[in-house]
């Protein structure tokens, strides 16, 4: 039986089929993903997950018990869920992205905010089992007083589950988004309000990226459920569950090893060959209306029209790579990004200059060669649990500036040696570019040493121990 145990919607790998019929296994995105592959193969540790598509369902009805890595895959050791996708498609898409994720980034404008009506009651229910079905196989999988680690928005009725079917059990939650004031969050219907939060406080410990996080989910606890907060803890109904903040960062070096591989130096080759020796602005992003990459353009298109000297001696490289295609929201939210570009090439673009480089695919050898490029790395997000990006891409560019919206979870963490903005500015952002390019080179190499002090002093491995030492 397994001591440890991890459980997420988006495991460390997916899976595609190939036209021949053959499966061809990819590492997951995201950063959930990236903060947890690290530890998924350390021994005595099960990690749980999704199947997401139907590629992941052909593998795992090929493995025995859903068991992906006693089916041969180098995976460490892996469980994928085979959830009927009708169900998983009402839980993830409805529930998940489109309702918990929109309220905890404060995506929705109140006038446009969803209806809870009988859609939505049936769009719960299927949240409520996918939820137990996560339950069901970790109570099934756990060994006696084993420790078990709940991920995200997605799983967030699963503690309080488990611990009903496995009392001996030592439970955390652990949130990677934000998490929205009380005024916000209350905009769900009461009964899913509370559900949502007694779920999280069924764990022993329910641990934030930030404090800012911590404080909201408790103020939740407090105004929503009448919850006593106090000394680091929430109690409630005679039971109190700790309040942790954990950061993550990365592990710098697999990262720049990584990046020094092959193939990632002859992309690097690629775009050198494509945008000559110009000053580069990267940003990589999911296309997530959180990531604010409208913005973003925006403000390049307003940085471009204030600085004509800057015209052919820049080029932006925004990699915005798909995510949840499956919701409206999404597909439009793409579009958009893909029309602002536009006009902004069609505005600025000459024979031989590209002001804008959009690649909208998702390439990880690609974005390490950006990374690796960048002389101003951008990351706006109007609200982001930690954002990785802004700590991956310092590990990757020893010149790199960071411009960096106070709305992500990282700002806590970078702000000192970031150009700080308020992610809906877009003339501050214009003017944050032009001085993250004119920077002088010793303060740019000076701060760029100390944010990346900052992203690697908390590596998964540290993030994850902090946890299990919290239980
Ligand atoms: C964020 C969430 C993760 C999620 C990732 C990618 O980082 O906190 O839980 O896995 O986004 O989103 P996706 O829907 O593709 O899993």
């Amino acid at each position: 039986m397994n001591s440890v145990l991890v459980a997420s919607n988006r495991g460390p790998v997916s899976f595609t089929v190939s036209d021949e019929g053959a499966l061809i296994m990819k590492r997951g995105g995201g950063g959930l993903v990236s903060g947890l592959s690290g530890v998924a193969k350390s021994n005595g540790v099960l990690w749980v997950c999704a199947a997401l598509s139907d590629g992941d369902r052909s593998a795992v009805r090929q493995a025995p018990g859903g068991r992906l890595d006693q089916a041969g895959y180098d995976t460490g050791a892996l469980r994928m869920l085979d959830i009927p996708p009708a169900t998983f498609h009402r839980a993830y898409n409805a529930v998940a992205n489109s309702t918990l994720w929109f309220v905890n980034h404060l995506l929705y404008d109140i006038p446009n905010a969803p209806l809870f009506g009988t859609r939505f009651e049936r769009e719960w229910e299927s949240y409520r089992d996918y939820n137990g079905a996560f339950a069901l196989a970790l109570a099934e999988e756990a060994g006696h007083e084993a420790r078990v680690m709940v991920q995200d928005y997605h799983l967030t009725l699963t503690p309080a589950m488990l611990r009903a079917e496995r009392p001996d059990l030592r439970i955390a939650h652990f949130s990677h988004t934000p998490w929205a004031p009380p005024e916000y969050f209350s905009l769900l219907p009461d009964e899913v309000a509370r559900e949502v939060l007694e779920g999280i406080l069924g764990a022993d410990h329910a641990g934030f990226l930030t404090e800012r996080w911590a404080q909201a989910f408790a103020d939740c606890c407090r105004h929503l459920l009448g919850a006593e907060v106090s000394g680091g803890g929430v109690t409630y109904e005679g039971r109190t569950t700790n309040i942790g903040v954990h950061s993550l960062g990365v592990d710098g070096d697999s990262l720049w090893q990584r990046a020094c591989e092959p193939d990632v130096e002859s992309h690097m080759a690629a775009l050198r060959e494509q945008t000559g020796n110009r000053r580069l602005i990267v940003r990589i992003d999911r296309t997530e209306l959180s990531k604010n990459i409208v913005r973003g353009l925006l403000a390049y298109r307003e940085f471009l029209a204030a600085h004509p000297e800057w015209h052919g001696r820049v080029v932006h490289l925004a990699f915005a790579y798909p995510s949840r295609h499956d919701l409206p929201e999404y597909r439009e939210y793409t579009a958009a990004v893909q029309r602002c570009a536009k006009e902004i090439e069609d505005e600025y673009g000459t024979e031989d200059w590209d002001p804008l480089i959009l690649n909208v695919n998702d390439d990880y050898p690609r974005s390490l060669a950006a990374y690796r490029l960048a002389d101003v790395l951008l990351v706006n997000p109007i609200r982001d649990g930690m954002n990785l990006v802004a700590k991956e891409g310092p590990i990757l560019s020893d010149r790199c500036a960071l411009v960096l919206s106070r709305e992500a979870g990282a700002a806590a963490e970078l702000g000192g040696d970031a150009i700080v903005v308020n992610p809906y500015d877009v003339g501050e952002t214009a003017r944050a570019l032009h001085s993250a390019l004119v920077m002088d080179e010793d303060e740019r190499l000076r701060r760029a040493a100390s944010l990346r002090r900052a992203a690697t002093a908390l590596p998964p491995e540290k993030w994850l121990s902090s946890q299990l030492d919290a239980l």
